[in-house]
């Protein structure tokens, strides 16, 4: 039996994220998704919300938790019984802040490795940052993550004050 953990900070998630958590669950036995308690970034959503979000979005595959977890990736994996980390790549620009983050990961934990599972061409565009810029100019949203996150997150834009 083989645990992955997906970690990130899916604020929100986005299609992208969605992609590689449902082809994960098909390459892996158990899947646990993992949104980090980081309040350092200042997220637009809470880890709770932003839990909700993801655990709605995969709520057909069996196979997969999602969890909030603070400190280190590893640790997550350890808590999880997880040999893999599952990581996204879009484009070569990601590659290099990836590369550093499973080499240090596997400095810290030599038996646990990262799988990378490369991003479907039609969501290589999408990114939860531009997927907010695009929210607050108002644009089209229903490319980038289904209508309940999209809906939550036009939600939160109007909610806040403009210069946030
Ligand atoms: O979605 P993101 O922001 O690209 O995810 C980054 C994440 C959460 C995977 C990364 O910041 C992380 O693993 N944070 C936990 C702290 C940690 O383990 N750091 C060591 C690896 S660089």
């Amino acid at each position: 039996m083989i645990t992955a953990v997906y970690p990130g900070s899916f604020d929100p998630a986005t299609y992208g994220h969605l992609d590689v958590i449902s082809r994960a669950s098909v390459s892996f036995d158990r899947v646990v998704v993992g949104v980090l308690n980081n309040s350092a970034k200042s997220p637009l959503f809470s880890v709770e919300e932003r839990v909700r979000m993801i655990q709605y979005a995969v709520r057909d595959l069996a196979n997969v938790e999602v969890r909030s977890f603070s400190g280190l990736t590893i640790g997550f994996a350890r808590e999880c019984q997880a040999k893999v980390i599952v990581r996204g790549l879009r484009a070569v620009t990601d590659f290099e802040y990836e590369l550093q983050m499973a080499q240090t990961n596997r400095v810290l934990a030599p038996d646990v490795d990262t799988i990378f599972l490369t991003t479907s061409l039609e969501y290589a565009y999408v990114s939860s940052t531009i997927m907010k810029e695009v929210a607050r100019y108002g644009g089209d949203l229903s490319r980038f993550a289904p209508p309940q996150i999209t809906d939550a997150l036009v939600k939160r834009l109007q909610e806040l004050p403009p210069h946030k």
